[in-house]
């Protein structure tokens, strides 16, 4: 990764004003462990910097590698697809 930029969950939110991504997995209890939820926010935050409106198959495809059995991962993809669309609107105004 020389020479390359980095991203970490650490500098998803913009200070004290979460991401969407991390707002709407707030919202809809899509919350997984301190592991599992970071790589799921830099998942889809990846996701969604080049597709702003994923299928829900793109976004369970593109988070398969946060494999947990803890939970079930419909309140995940429906915040992930509430923060894609919240993120288009907000473009568009
Ligand atoms: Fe992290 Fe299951 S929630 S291992």
């Amino acid at each position: 990764v020389e020479g390359q930029s980095i991203q970490t969950i650490e500098g998803i939110a913009d200070g004290g004003i979460l991401h969407p991504i991390q707002q709407k997995l707030l919202e809809y209890g899509g919350l997984q462990c301190g592991v599992c939820t970071p790589g799921v926010v830099v998942a889809a935050k990846a996701l969604l910097d080049q597709n702003s409106n994923p299928t829900e198959e793109e976004i369970r495809y593109w988070i398969a590698g946060n494999l947990c059995r803890c939970t079930g991962y419909d309140k995940i993809i429906r915040a992930i697809l509430e923060a894609a669309r919240e993120m288009r609107d907000g473009a568009a105004e």
